[in-house]
């Protein structure tokens, strides 16, 4: 029998404590970012090319990326740990469909998934945990499918942890994450690297990777 780690409990909470401000922050915040969604526009492309399968978006929130990549023309549904998260995703965008659960152990199939996003929310999973959600996402992905992580970068510095509002989280350096994405099974299409916005604190750092 497997026991729930007890960091998933406490970003649970965390995350549903916060979720109906989060979702009133966050609704409209990819209008702000050209270049995020550049690089979901050119996952969205590559994914598209993979076949017509599932898209799974992992820590979806309230769920207006899973929208934004349905409206790239995506079979995307959102996972969230959160049920208030959830909740407030399947009111929101009534059309798409959205579940409850943890990315670590994905209910989907061996190689059923077209394409993986996800967007900010590794940034929670403690370090050497990683590999194992890498591995999770490789075996529910297609042999050939999508990946995108989007995170918090190091800017040079080393892994480190820092004072995220909701609950404790990583800053990567984008070498580390790629380099454990390719002893997972992927390989690397691309990166994007993003200045901070005024109001944000940290360099953003974006993967694009293919199953291998
Ligand atoms: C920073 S928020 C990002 C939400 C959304 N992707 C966005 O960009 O606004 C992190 C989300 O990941 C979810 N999360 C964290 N760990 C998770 C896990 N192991 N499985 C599923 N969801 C998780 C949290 O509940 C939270 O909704």
């Amino acid at each position: 029998m497997t026991t729930t780690p007890p960091h998933l409990h406490t970003t649970q909470q965390a995350y549903d404590a916060v979720a109906v401000r989060y979702a009133e922050l966050v609704r409209d915040v990819l209008d702000d970012f050209p270049l995020d969604r550049a690089i979901l526009a050119a996952f969205a492309e590559l994914t598209r090319i993979v076949g017509a399968g599932p898209v799974a978006d992992l820590g979806c929130g309230p769920g207006y990326l899973t929208a934004h990549l349905a409206e790239l023309g995506l079979d995307a549904f959102g996972i969230d740990l959160s049920p208030t998260m959830i909740d407030i995703a399947c009111r929101t965008y009534p059309e798409l469909r959205f579940e409850v659960g943890s990315m670590a152990a994905l209910n989907s199939a061996d190689g059923v998934l077209s394409g993986i996003v996800s967007w900010y929310s590794l940034i929670h999973v403690p370090p050497q945990e990683i590999p194992s959600y890498l591995a999770e996402f490789r075996r529910a992905l297609s042999g050939d499918g999508t990946l995108l992580l989007g995170f918090f970068e190091a800017e040079g510095g080393p892994l480190s942890t820092f004072d995220h509002k909701v609950v404790t989280a990583y800053r990567w350096p984008i070498d580390d994450l790629a380099a454990l994405a390719g002893e997972a099974g992927f390989a690397e299409v691309g990166r994007m690297l993003r200045q901070p916005h005024t109001d944000e604190r940290f360099r953003r750092g974006h993967l694009l990777l293919r199953a291998r």
